[in-house]
């Protein structure tokens, strides 16, 4: 499985114009929380695989902050932009910066960045250590490092891990997992959060992202996709009628945040 797999996944979501993490609003804000994302103004946040720009934006109309959004695929960073150009509040856009960029070499100089963010990113990985070492190399000296990831909730059926494996390509771990590559990658005071999902939270957390003409505009996309794309319907029959029984079971999601030493 190499990231080149997994790019048809993203390409269906960029044309969606819909990206999503498990967790939705409730995992951005706690995320953001725990990076100190707020508490001095002026703070400069790096957001790794953007997708289309909903926390992005959300960050610069509600925090004094300046945001850097990347992404691997030009087209999501195209939407992402465009999301940001329409925010009604003034002086959103001025504040983000949207680049293409590979989050395992990412083109910033070492210590910039007050707090690094990904959300469900490095579940598509092979070498997870690499990028998480990237995001520490990027971070100032005091600032953190915060992931929000799918989790194992319970040590999986070789039936969901394969599902998941086989439609998305994504590798998911458990949370004793994801807090160790953030050890390895040298951070310290490591907060790790693990959650069930709740189905409910997870579609009114997709709505308060995307409003209710953003969403509508979403569902247009889709429909048109899988009306005049035969991959897309064969790629989404595939993920419908093939999901294991207890998936939700084993899933959940967690947040991992640590702090880059400040000597
Ligand atoms: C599941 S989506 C999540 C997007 C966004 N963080 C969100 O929560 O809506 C994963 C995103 O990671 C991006 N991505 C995947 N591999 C990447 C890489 N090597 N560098 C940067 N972005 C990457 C994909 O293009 C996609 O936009």
């Amino acid at each position: 499985m190499t990231l080149e797999d997994s790019r048809a996944y993203f390409q269906f979501l960029a044309n969606m114009g819909l990206t999503k993490h498990l967790g939705s609003m409730q995992a951005t804000r706690e995320l953001l929380d725990l990076c100190h994302i707020g508490r001095e103004a002026g703070q400069v946040v790096l957001d790794v695989g953007c997708g289309v720009g909903a926390t992005p934006v959300y960050l610069a109309k509600r925090y004094d902050v300046r945001v850097v959004a990347v992404d691997l695929l030009a087209g999501m960073v195209r939407q992402a932009r465009a999301r940001a150009k329409y925010a009604k509040e003034e002086k959103v856009a001025e504040r983000i910066a949207f680049t293409a960029a590979d989050a395992r070499v990412l083109p910033f100089e070492d210590g910039v960045f007050d707090a690094v963010i990904t959300e469900s990113v490095n579940v598509f990985f092979d070498d997870k250590e690499q990028a998480i070492r990237e995001y520490a190399r990027v971070t100032k000296p005091g600032g953190y490092v915060g992931l929000t990831e799918m989790t194992w909730m319970t040590t999986p059926s070789s039936a969901s891990a394969a599902y998941y494996k086989r439609t998305v390509y994504a590798d998911t771990l458990e949370a004793k997992a994801w807090e160790t590559l953030l050890k390895r990658a040298g951070l310290q005071e490591i907060v790790a959060h693990a959650h069930d999902v709740d189905m409910t939270e997870e579609g009114r957390g997709r709505l308060q992202r995307y409003g209710c003409r953003g969403f509508l505009r979403v569902l247009g996309n889709f429909f048109v996709m899988i009306l005049k794309d035969r991959a897309s319907r064969a790629f989404l029959g595939d993920v419908m009628t093939t999901i294991p029984k207890d998936i939700m079971k084993d899933m959940g999601y967690g947040i991992y945040v640590g702090r880059k030493s400040s000597a």
